[in-house]
């Protein structure tokens, strides 16, 4: 009976966590610089600490040198000094949940392996699934 209250505990802990995280994502949602898609995306991961770090896009007049959200979070959190990246929320106003693009999966697997991701919507849609299944056979640094 104790060791069900306390799984209960623990499991309301992780709801309320990722709770907040997608509430740290969709905030610095608000600040994203993306005038050319008009498409604002917010990420926001959180470490084995419970540090979070948020990153929005941030479009540029010479697109090419856009940077998405997620990967403005991973940068965020690295140069922080963050400890082992554990889960990350994305969140964009799409119906469809918004996954992260091709080179966004690469940065996440390089700094946080098979973290677990939520995608979440301003309608409070939302979906969990692990990097491995939408990033499959990865190239990393085990090939080098
Ligand atoms: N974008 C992100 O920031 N993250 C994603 O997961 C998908 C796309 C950005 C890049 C660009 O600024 C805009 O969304 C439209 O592609």
């Amino acid at each position: 009976m104790v060791r069900v209250v306390e799984r209960c505990a623990a499991e309301r802990r992780l709801a309320l966590s990722m709770d907040r995280l997608i509430q740290a994502a969709r905030e610095v949602r608000e600040r994203a610089h993306a005038p050319y898609s008009g498409f604002k995306v917010g990420a926001a991961i959180e470490d084995e600490n419970g540090r979070v770090f948020t990153g929005c896009n941030v479009e540029n007049a010479s697109y090419g040198l856009s940077v998405c959200a997620e990967t403005a979070a991973v940068l965020k959190a690295i140069s922080e000094g963050a400890a082992k990246l554990k889960r990350i929320a994305v969140v964009a106003d799409s119906n469809t949940l918004t996954p992260p693009c091709g080179a966004c999966r690469q940065i996440l697997w390089e700094f946080c392996g098979d973290l677990e991701l939520t995608m979440a919507n301003l309608s409070d849609k939302e979906e969990t699934v692990l990097m491995n299944q939408i990033f499959p056979r990865p190239f990393d640094a085990s090939f080098l």
